[in-house]
């Protein structure tokens, strides 16, 4: 099995920050074979490896002395299905909201929810990819990898993948295992989950009283559309930074200063915070430092509006930690993975 590799190729198309970086190396693979064939060339050449998917939550800091590797699995396939639910297995190259789209036309739900977010099947455990009241962990049943260190495919279920809120097995033990695709248990009857107060709320001003798990994504669809800029139209890696989780003590103690600071009680005793709400308040809404920006209807989103470089995106962001340090004594994580030369100080 031999594969086509590339040399010197602009990585601005396939992320969706746009930053222009170089890899040294770059090949599509559409099989494991081939996958197996670009790692042994890479491990012949002694070059690094990155793996990359639809490169929706990556920033970029360098060019990449390495071989990239753009994984462009195919393909949907019911396993089986009975009366409540169906099985199936999605390779990792397949784009998400496609994937979602297509679930609900068979008349499968589960995924409404999580309509619209940018990215291919294979990065959405690596964060376990969540939004309005759903993780893909609620749905997911296993995935298949490959271990590069064993050099052996593997299934892992859902418990062994460590879901966690915008965290896996994955994030933890970056570049050993490379997501092949993932088996979903999907409910043929809807249970709809609307706690989220904007989606109710938008549904009910559009007079929906009985939702369909269509209705649902339409929803979902117009409120991410409202604040969350079109990544091919603005670039950007949606939330840049996680909402942080405080003490109860700490957040009583924002709330004497703040009373309308946003949060939610968790089932620990903690309290996590709007990440969004804290940026805002700190007057960095809409703030723009040469192309790198704060998005200016939500605030949790960095955007490039055109030629910023990842590491003036990682400036600014570095700016917004300190800030909202120093104002609520609250530290922020970045949210998307950081490669190139200064990850290490990200
Ligand atoms: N808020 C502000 N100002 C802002 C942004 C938010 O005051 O600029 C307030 C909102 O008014 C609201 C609260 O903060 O009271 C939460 O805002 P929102 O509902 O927009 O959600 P979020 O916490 O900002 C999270 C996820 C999103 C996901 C939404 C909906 C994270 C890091 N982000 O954002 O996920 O779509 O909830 O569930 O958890 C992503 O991960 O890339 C992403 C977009």
């Amino acid at each position: 099995m031999s594969v086509l590799i590339e040399k010197d190729v602009s990585l601005k198309p396939y992320n969706t920050l746009a930053v222009e970086v170089a890899a040294r190396f770059f090949v599509k693979v559409q099989s494991l074979a081939q996958l197996k064939a670009a790692l042994a060339w890479a491990q012949q050449h002694k070059v690094e490896v990155f793996l990359l998917g639809g490169g929706s939550n990556l920033v970029l800091t360098a060019d990449l002395d390495m071989l990239v590797i753009h994984l462009q699995l195919r393909g949907i396939e019911v396993l089986d299905e009975d009366a409540e639910y169906a099985r199936v297995e999605v390779q990792a190259g397949e784009n998400w909201h496609a994937f979602v789209q297509w679930s609900l036309a068979q008349g499968y739900s589960g995924l409404e929810n999580l309509s619209l977010i940018p990215g291919h099947i294979g990065a959405a455990p690596v964060q376990n990819i969540g939004a309005y009241g759903v993780e893909l962990k609620d749905h997911l049943e296993s995935v298949l990898v490959y271990d590069r260190r064993t050099e052996q495919t593997q299934r892992l279920s859902a418990e062994q993948c460590q879901f966690a809120y915008r965290d896996s097995l994955f994030k933890r033990e970056s570049g050993r295992r490379v997501i092949l695709s993932v088996i979903f248990k999907l409910p043929k009857q809807a249970h709809l989950q609307l706690d989220y107060g904007q989606l109710r709320s938008y549904l009910a001003e559009q007079q929906i009283v009985q939702p369909t798990p269509q209705d649902v994504s339409r929803a979902v669809c117009a409120i991410r559309a409202e604040k969350l800029p079109d990544p091919t139209l603005l670039a950007n890696t949606g939330s840049f930074f996680k909402n942080p989780v405080v003490s109860a003590e700490h957040a009583q103690q924002l709330q004497q200063t703040y009373p309308h600071l946003v949060s939610f009680a968790q089932s620990d005793g903690q309290v996590k915070l709007a990440a969004g709400w804290l940026i805002e308040q700190a007057g960095w809404k809409g703030v723009r430092h040469g192309d790198a920006g704060v998005h200016a209807k939500q605030a949790l989103v960095l955007v490039n509006h055109g030629s910023a470089t990842g590491k003036q995106i990682l400036e600014l962001a570095a700016q917004i930690q300190a800030d909202i340090r120093q104002r609520f004594a609250v530290e922020l994580d970045i949210e998307p993975n950081v490669i190139g030369a200064i990850a290490a100080q990200a």
